[in-house]
């Protein structure tokens, strides 16, 4: 368990056609709209009154991974450690209050803008049937990772918790892994967003939404190994890659660690089930087509 970062709070990317791509995130994606502006749309999951999704006029792009903070200490701590290790990092600790809550903004060791925002605590909502909960991971390319390792683990408090021979899963809470970085070096652009759905029916059904949407299965359906969750790929609006998955493993304390070699498919298979075909052409190529724009630290 991870004392100051409880998950993933809100994937912040850009849109082209801000119109359009909202109306995909609330009608097929089932993300509830928060309100917003006329250049910024917020949406939230079934898991509390926050945005799990803010949308910005601009490009197609990737702008910040919001992080939960467990409050205000936690805030005060994360900030101190950032600043400590030398990663740009904003003025103080409450630099922000974004309408939803108070944080702030960093970068990673690549750049990345990396924000923090304290939870007020407020428990998880029940999860209702065929709706998103929330954002669960971001999947990362990197071009160091022994960089972002140490950065994830020493100076957020992440536990490694597996690495096969092409990623490593970062820990904070009960979800097998929040985040998951690429082993293999490349550009530091994003792999895809993961959403949660509350069950492997929810999640089978929402293929099926999408499929009769025009967005068909571009890898799956599967079970990973490392989480051992049920997933699915799209290539959302904008061709945005993102991830619909169920049935992420609960971890705790006692979960033991495994590395590349306990880690791996027989020849042929990319998943538990052996059901699905290799990734589409399609979704390799948009996994690692979108960098994270540069943006002012607030
Ligand atoms: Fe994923």
């Amino acid at each position: 368990m991870n004392p100051l970062i409880s998950g993933i709070r809100t994937a912040e990317i850009g849109a082209n056609n801000l119109a359009l791509v909202s109306r995909f995130y609330e009608t097929v994606w089932t993300l509830r709209p928060l309100g917003g502006s006329a250049t910024v749309a917020h949406f939230a999951g079934t898991i509390g009154d926050y945005p799990v999704l803010t949308v910005v006029a601009g490009s197609t792009t990737v702008r910040r991974i919001i992080w939960n903070a467990r409050g205000m200490d936690a805030l005060e701590e994360l900030h101190g450690r950032i600043r400590a290790a030398g990663l740009p990092v904003s003025a103080s600790a409450r630099a922000f209050d974004d309408g939803h809550g108070i944080g702030f903004d960093s970068r990673d060791p690549e750049g990345r803008t990396i924000s923090f925002i304290a939870h007020d605590g407020t428990p998880p909502r029940p999860t209702v049937r065929d709706k998103i909960t929330k954002v669960t991971h971001f999947n990362l390319n990197s071009g160091n990772y022994d960089a972002m390792r140490a950065y994830m683990r020493d100076t957020l408090g992440f536990r490694v918790i597996d690495e096969t021979k092409t990623n490593g899963f970062f820990n904070c809470d009960v979800d097998h892994h929040a985040l998951v970085i690429g082993r293999v070096p490349m550009r530091p652009t994003l792999n895809h967003i993961a959403f949660e759905m509350p069950d492997l029916d929810s999640n089978m059904r929402m293929c099926g939404t999408m499929r009769e949407a025009g967005y068909p299965i571009e890898w799956g359906v599967g079970r990973h190994g490392p989480g051992d969750n049920v997933f699915a790929y799209f290539a959302g609006p904008e061709e945005m890659p993102i991830e619909s998955t169920a049935e992420v493993l609960p971890v705790d304390e006692t979960y033991a660690y495994r590395g590349p070699e306990e880690w791996g498919f027989p020849p042929g298979r990319t998943d538990q089930w052996g059901v699905t075909d290799a990734p589409s052409l399609r979704i390799k190529r948009i996994q690692s087509q979108f960098p994270f724009v540069e943006l002012p630290l607030r």
